[in-house]
């Protein structure tokens, strides 16, 4: 299969003897854009980092493109130019004095000419509208403007795989709808995308596959998103949705809040 980008068979992770991933198995094929859904503590960003070659399976096993992802190949400059890993935390990712040299450092390291650099940097800017900070050192900014650094420097290298953790998290409403239309032009351009999130919109939204993990660290659904989020039952035992009572005079009613909030089902 040459589309075949991840796979995962059996894959378990341990954090000495804190659990955090189980039985994983799971394909990610070329331009798919795939939610990881879960609920705190179920595994999300531990899946994410396997497949970023920075965590490597106490048991199980993980090829990228048909190779087992062994430390050598993750720590192959052509697999880091492929893979582009957005943390939740973007403080994480920024390190450099000003949000130019951060975004220029991947092009950088992938050995580009100067020019290049700086014509690319400079392209990367415009698009999410940083140039007017491109001096300011990047812990001086706003969440949101941390986050689209963060995503600026990953995407000025240009990676086929996109890992995105929590991407909506911590941004306001209106920089979240700029991060989904980023995510539906980057879609355009065939990329594959495994974002990990707890935001049932945003998985409904941009991913057509969506995975979900549950308390016990494993999948226990993989499927069509829009079928994932009809599933009620799936999503209250997974801890995506809650149910939630309440009191109208002498009766009490109970329903769920997230997609199913309408309080149609006890009128
Ligand atoms: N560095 C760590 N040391 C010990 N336990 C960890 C560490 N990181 C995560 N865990 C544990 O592993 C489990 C999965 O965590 P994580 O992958 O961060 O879940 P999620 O991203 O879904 O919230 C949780 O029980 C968490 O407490
Ligand atoms: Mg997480």
């Amino acid at each position: 299969m040459n589309d075949e980008i991840y796979r995962l068979e059996g894959v378990e992770y341990h954090y000495g003897k804190v659990p955090a991933l189980k039985a994983i198995d799971l394909t990610v094929t070329k331009g798919e854009c795939l939610s990881v859904l879960g609920t705190n503590g179920s595994g999300k960003s531990t899946l994410l980092k396997v497949l970023d070659g920075l965590y490597f399976p106490s048991a199980g096993r993980v090829s990228f493109c048909g190779e087992p992802l062994t430390e050598e190949c993750a720590s192959r400059s052509s697999f880091r130019a492929r893979v582009g890993f957005i943390f939740e935390d973007p403080d994480v990712q920024l390190f450099s004095p000003t949000v130019h040299d951060e975004v220029a450092f991947g092009p950088l390291q992938l050995g580009l000419a100067a020019e290049e650099v700086l014509t690319r940097t400079g392209e990367v800017m415009d698009m999410f509208g940083l140039s007017h900070v491109s001096d300011r050192p990047p812990h001086t900014l706003s969440a949101g403007e941390k986050k689209k650094v963060a995503i600026a420097s990953v995407l000025a290298v240009n990676p086929e795989i996109l890992l995105l953790d929590e991407p909506t998290n911590g941004l306001d409403p209106r920089t979240q709808v700029w991060l989904i239309k980023l995510l539906e032009e980057l879609k355009r351009l065939e990329k594959t995308f495994v974002i990990a999130t707890h935001d049932l919109s945003l998985a409904e939204d941009v991913a057509e596959r969506t995975v979900v993990l549950d308390e016990s660290h494993r999948i226990v659904a993989d499927g069509k998103s829009i079928e994932i989020m009809g599933n009620k039952e799936l999503l209250l035992s997974a801890n995506l949705i809650h149910e939630h009572a309440h009191r109208h005079g002498e009766t009490v009613h109970s329903h769920s809040h997230g997609p199913f909030s309408v309080h149609d089902e006890h009128e």
